[in-house]
Formats: C-alpha cells, sequence, structure tokens
C-alpha cells in the first residue's frame, strides 16, 4: 500500500512501536503466557501495569501528591454528568466554546443550576471568548481546553477565582500543564492518551465531598480512587495501549519536547494556508489550536473543494475532510502525526494551487 497521512479526529493516529506491544501483548502479556485480552485483573502483572501508567501520567504531567488519576469506561460525554454529579451543588458557569461545551453544560443542566458564563457561537465557534466576569460564588467554572470541531484553543492555564474543570480530550499531553490550577481535568484518550475506550481524570482528592446530593456509586470518582479504578472490571487493552503511548511520550523526553515538535506542526501547516491563495483558516489567530487545523477554500474558489479532497486522497491524505458544522477542511496534528506527514499536506495544498493557476 501506498504511504498514508492519518489526520483522522479521533479515535486517531498512535505510534507505530505502541501497535507493535499491543500486538505482542495480545500474544502473551508480560510473559504469563495468556493473552491480554485474557488477563485476570486481578493478577499482580495487571496490577503492576495499572500502578505504572499511574505513575506515567504522575510524571509526565507533574501531577501534585494531592491529586489521583483515574481511568474510567463511558467516554469523556459520560465525564459530563460525572462533573455535574461530583460538583454541582448550587451553581456552576460553563465556557461555550463548541459542541462538547454545549453537550457537558447540558448534562450539568439537568442536574442543577447550570449556565453558560460566556460563548462565541456567534461566530461558529471560531474565538474563544475573553474579558468575561467570573461571579465569586461558583462551584466551579467548566471550560474545554481544546475545542476539535473548530479548531479554537485555550493554550494557557487560566488564574480562575473559582475552581476551574477542564475537558482536555483533545489536547492533554500536547503541552505541559500547571495542574494545581485545576480541581479536575478529563478527557477521552482516543486522542493523544491512547485508544478509544478509557478516560483519565486527574482529581484533586480534597475537591470532593463537597456536595450533598447522593452519588450513585459508579458516578462518585472517590469510588474510583479508593478501588484503584478497579472498582468494576476496567478496560484493559485501552488501559495497556495507554501505558505504551505513555511511554512513548516519555522517550521523546515528555510533554515539553512533545510541544515543540506539536507547535512546529501546526506553524507549518497554518503558514502554508495563510500563504497559498486558494485556502483561509477559519480559527482566529490568537485562537488556533495546534491539534486540530481547520481551514476552508479561500473566498470565490469553494466550488474547488471537492477536487482538493480528491486530490489530497490520492497523495494519501486520511481524515481531512472538516465537520459538517464547520466544513472545509481538519488536519487533526496529535503527537503521533509526524512533521513528515504535515509536510505532505502542504506539499500537496501546493501542488494543488500550482494546478490551478
Ligand atoms: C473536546 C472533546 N470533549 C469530549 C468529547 C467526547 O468524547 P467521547 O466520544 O469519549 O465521549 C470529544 C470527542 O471528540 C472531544 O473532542
Amino acid at each position: 500500500m501506498d504511504k498514508v497521512h492519518v489526520f483522522n479526529a479521533g479515535p486517531c493516529l498512535l505510534p507505530q512501536v505502541v501497535y507493535d506491544k499491543a500486538i505482542e501483548a495480545i500474544k502473551d502479556f508480560k510473559g504469563t503466557g495468556v493473552s491480554l485480552l485474557s488477563i485476570s485483573h486481578r493478577t499482580k502483572e495487571w496490577e503492576a501495569t495499572m500502578d505504572e501508567t499511574r505513575a506515567l501520567w504522575k510524571e509526565l504531567l507533574n501531577i501534585p501528591d494531592d491529586y489521583e488519576v483515574v481511568f474510567l469506561g463511558g467516554g469523556a460525554s459520560l465525564q459530563f454528568l460525572y462533573v455535574a454529579m461530583n460538583y454541582l451543588e448550587k451553581k456552576a458557569a460553563y465556557l461555550e466554546t463548541g459542541v462538547w461545551a454545549k453537550k457537558a453544560l447540558k448534562e450539568a443542566a439537568g442536574i442543577g443550576n447550570a449556565y453558560a458564563i460566556a460563548s462565541s457561537a456567534d461566530k461558529n465557534f471560531s474565538y474563544i471568548p475573553k474579558g468575561y466576569e467570573i461571579p465569586k460564588d461558583l462551584d466551579y467554572l467548566h471550560i474545554t481546553t481544546n475545542n476539535t470541531i473548530y479548531g479554537t484553543e485555550i493554550k494557557e492555564d487560566y488564574d480562575c477565582p473559582v475552581p476551574l474543570i477542564a475537558d482536555m480530550s483533545s489536547d492533554i499531553l500536547s503541552r505541559p500543564v500547571d495542574v494545581s490550577k485545576y480541581e479536575l481535568i478529563y478527557g477521552g484518550a482516543q486522542k493523544n492518551a491512547g485508544p478509544a475506550g478509557v478516560i483519565f481524570a486527574i482529581i484533586k482528592k480534597d475537591s470532593l465531598g463537597k456536595v450533598s446530593r447522593y452519588i450513585p456509586t459508579m458516578l462518585d470518582y472517590r469510588t474510583h480512587i479508593d478501588k484503584g479504578s478497579m472498582f468494576n472490571t476496567p478496560p484493559v487493552f485501552s488501559i495497556y495501549v495507554m501505558n505504551e503511548t505513555l511511554k512513548w511520550v516519555k522517550s521523546l523526553g515528555g510533554v515539553e519536547a512533545i510541544h515543540k515538535i506539536d507547535v512546529r506542526k501546526a506553524e507549518t501547516l497554518y503558514a502554508e494556508i495563510d500563504r497559498n491563495s486558494l485556502f483561509r483558516g477559519t480559527a482566529v489567530k490568537e485562537d488556533r489550536s495546534i491539534m486540530n487545523v481547520c481551514f476552508v477554500m479561500a473566498e470565490g474558489k469553494e466550488e474547488l473543494a471537492d477536487e482538493f479532497m480528491a486530490f489530497a486522497k490520492g497523495r494519501g491524505m486520511i481524515g481531512i475532510k472538516g465537520h459538517r458544522s464547520v466544513g472545509g477542511f481538519r488536519a487533526s496534528l496529535y503527537n503521533a502525526c509526524t512533521q513528515e506527514d504535515v509536510e505532505a499536506l502542504v506539499k500537496a495544498m501546493q501542488d494543488f494551487e500550482n494546478l490551478k493557476k
């Protein structure tokens, strides 16, 4: 097969070494003679994997001692409900920066008093709202740091006067994070942290236990902290692949090193979008995501969209169709996507421009 360049938004590309390790473990998990898919999660070999995975998260993100990391099923979408169940008592605010932020708010509004403190819906979520007042009496402010569909990103850790909760599904492990500024960071693993089927939640332990409602056992973060994410059968395959993905991040020099690589990839592609007369970016420049790069045909060139898509496909580009709510193209440059992949896309854009001259 000719070389392909995978820009899928998630599940997305993972490093080849991670695929190889997963195949090995499916055949024989750690020399036990048992497949990873059949290993009991109560064996010492599996418990060692859980411990190591937690330790890798703590090391890579420099997570303070008063935090714990849990791994659960249900996707980031179920975390929207966990957040409200565990933290919403009187009032919570959500920064409405896209579809995922809206879905998170919807779950909270079903549980209690939750509202959008600011929104960029007026411009199809092409920017991150700023300058809004944060009332001091909020239980928390919820943000979505990277808006996968629209290609906008909050690239700093806010100094927030109230507890801050972040969905970091699509930019975790792409930059160093000051975890101490958050009560909770959560996300689906299926972008930078591994395959689909598991979420990570980084929880400040003393932030829990402050709501008066009954929290169903499975929805209570304390259950999973107490049981080391093994209250019920954990998604062993997904956690194993996450473990290998984290080891790969560490082998590259950790998140600081990865951040430099990611920034270079994004700058390469944005530079071409800004230079090329056939394309334009959709997100405002200051809020451009380094993970999801969204662009459309330039004004007056819209009719070339299908032709470019076919042209790019012919060059091995996979997964560059934009989300239907934005249209155009989206290249997701998660950690395993290489500079070479990005340059192949840039070359396709340049060649297409030359073809149309
Ligand atoms: C920022 C963000 N939050 C939440 C989700 C939902 O994740 P899941 O499919 O794991 O429920 C996604 C999925 O792409 C996402 O990009």
